[in-house]
């Protein structure tokens, strides 16, 4: 009996590891264009600093991101986005899928995960069709603060109260997770 258990254990590790392999592609093509996206958004929000301040940085945030987003799904056929528990624009809400990765990178970051390399990826059913979905967290750093943190200046706060009322992504701090980039595609594309 004893001998039956260790081999359905080692039948069902077996199986969990050849799942992970699997699509181990499609996360890496995923895992590269969220960074690729995260390297444009700093370099355009340092950028946009530099230029006039972060009140004219907001309209990185507010135009750029998206703007990358719409790019990375035309070329490639995927859905690319940002989402968060606590989102400034409503249009980023998270559906119930994505709401359980975030809630669970939570749980990760307070088991002691580091919020910087963490990323899930599973194969769900949408419509009646398998698509492959990606996430990967994104954490606060110090130059979100600005629009992000604790301590936001008037002018800045202002502008933001302004394009968004509902706004909730405030009050972070360095090392919180801000959100994740979500990723859906179908399995069956891969047009890198
Ligand atoms: C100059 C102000 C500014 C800075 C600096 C900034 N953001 Fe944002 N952020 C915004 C705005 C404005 C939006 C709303 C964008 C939109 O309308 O989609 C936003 C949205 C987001 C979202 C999408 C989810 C949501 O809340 O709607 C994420 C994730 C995010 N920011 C992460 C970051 C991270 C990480 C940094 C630092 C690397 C950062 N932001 C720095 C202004 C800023």
């Amino acid at each position: 009996m004893k001998g039956l258990m260790t081999l359905v254990v080692i039948g069902v590790l077996a199986l969990a590891n050849a799942h992970a392999g699997e699509y181990a592609r499609e996360a890496a093509a995923s895992r590269a264009v969220t960074k690729e996206f995260m390297q444009a958004l700093k370099t355009e929000l340092g950028q946009g600093m530099r230029d006039g301040g972060p009140v004219n940085a907001i309209s990185v945030c507010n135009l750029t991101a998206p703007g990358i987003a719409n790019t990375y799904s035309a070329r490639k056929g995927w859905d690319v986005g940002r989402t968060s528990l606590k989102v400034r624009n409503p249009d980023n809400a998270p559906d119930a899928w994505e709401l359980s990765v975030l809630e669970s990178f939570e749980k990760r970051k307070q088991s002691g995960e580091d919020p910087g390399t963490m990323e899930h990826y599973e194969v769900v059913e949408v419509d009646g069709e398998d698509v492959f979905r990606y996430m990967k967290a994104i954490p606060t750093q110090e130059i979100c603060l600005v629009c992000h943190g604790t301590r936001i200046d008037s002018t800045v706060t202002t502008r933001l109260e302004k394009l968004y009322p509902d706004d909730q992504a405030r009050g972070f701090r360095e090392g919180d997770i801000r959100g994740a980039f979500t990723i859906t595609r179908p399995l069956s594309s891969d047009r890198d």
